[in-house]
């Protein structure tokens, strides 16, 4: 597929084709409504010694909660499926995000933390985004295994069994959210601070 070269007639290239953007966008919406939602699931169990703020935790109470995480749940699932699907076959993944070169990412993120790392390229991702959207799809990919292991425990025993049963499926599926929750924070200030990448996210150029 060559949509991403595909010159507009106003001379700018697209750097994020429509299917990225839309998934994307559908993504963040959904991916919102789980973390509130879940926030709230947890607080009626807490697995830890604390509790979120009621003010940030989605659905009011334990059933509300439930309805959001399962409602959306359903569009988180379908679009990461569309995604992911086309991301693989239209080479997407492997133009964008391979390889993934040690070496790379180290030279990256020191030139990221002392402000030198350039940005004129935005149809080009550098070695630290390339790691980090690897890792958030792959955290993506865990949470939707982890809460289906725990959603129904029978249906999907041997994927529970997979996680170590479904104490230590919970568990995991906590350690996904705040992996995500943590590569949200970063992700949402770096494109604050690079506007026009977020730009590119919803208008394509
Ligand atoms: C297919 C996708 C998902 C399914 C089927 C699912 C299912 C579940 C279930 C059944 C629970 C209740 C666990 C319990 O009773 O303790 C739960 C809790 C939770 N979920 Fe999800 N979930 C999914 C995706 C996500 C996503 C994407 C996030 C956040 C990014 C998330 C965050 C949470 C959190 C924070 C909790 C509370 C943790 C706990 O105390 O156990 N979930 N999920
Ligand atoms: C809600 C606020 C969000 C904002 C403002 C935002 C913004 C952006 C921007 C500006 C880009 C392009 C940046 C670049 O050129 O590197 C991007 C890409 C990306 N974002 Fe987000 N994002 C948000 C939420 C999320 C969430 C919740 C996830 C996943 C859990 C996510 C995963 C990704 C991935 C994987 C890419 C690369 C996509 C690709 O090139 O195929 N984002 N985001």
């Amino acid at each position: 597929m060559t949509t991403e070269t595909i010159t507009l007639t106003d001379g700018g290239a697209v750097i994020h084709p429509r299917w990225v953007r839309v998934c994307h966008w559908i993504n963040a919406l959904a991916i919102l409504v789980m973390i509130g939602s879940g926030w709230q699931i947890y607080n009626a169990s807490p697995l830890f010694d604390f509790v979120f703020p009621r003010q940030i935790a989605l659905g009011n109470w334990l059933a509300g909660a439930l309805l959001w995480h399962f409602a959306a749940m359903w569009v988180l699932v379908i679009n990461g499926i569309v995604y992911v699907t086309l991301g693989i076959v239209t080479g997407r993944f492997r133009r964008k995000l391979f390889p993934i070169r040690p070496i790379e990412v180290i030279a990256d993120l020191k030139a990221a933390l002392t402000f030198k790392l350039a940005h004129d390229d935005l149809s080009r991702y550098n070695a630290v985004q390339k790691l980090l959207y690897t890792g958030v799809i792959l955290a993506g990919i865990v949470i939707v295994l982890s809460g289906l292991s725990i959603w129904k425990p029978i249906q999907f025993q041997e994927l529970t069994a997979l996680f170590g049963g479904y104490d230590a499926a919970r568990y995991v599926h906590f350690f996904a959210m705040v992996a995500i929750v943590a590569f949200l924070v970063v992700h949402v200030v770096l494109a604050l601070i690079v506007p026009k990448s977020l730009r590119a996210m919803i208008i394509g150029r």
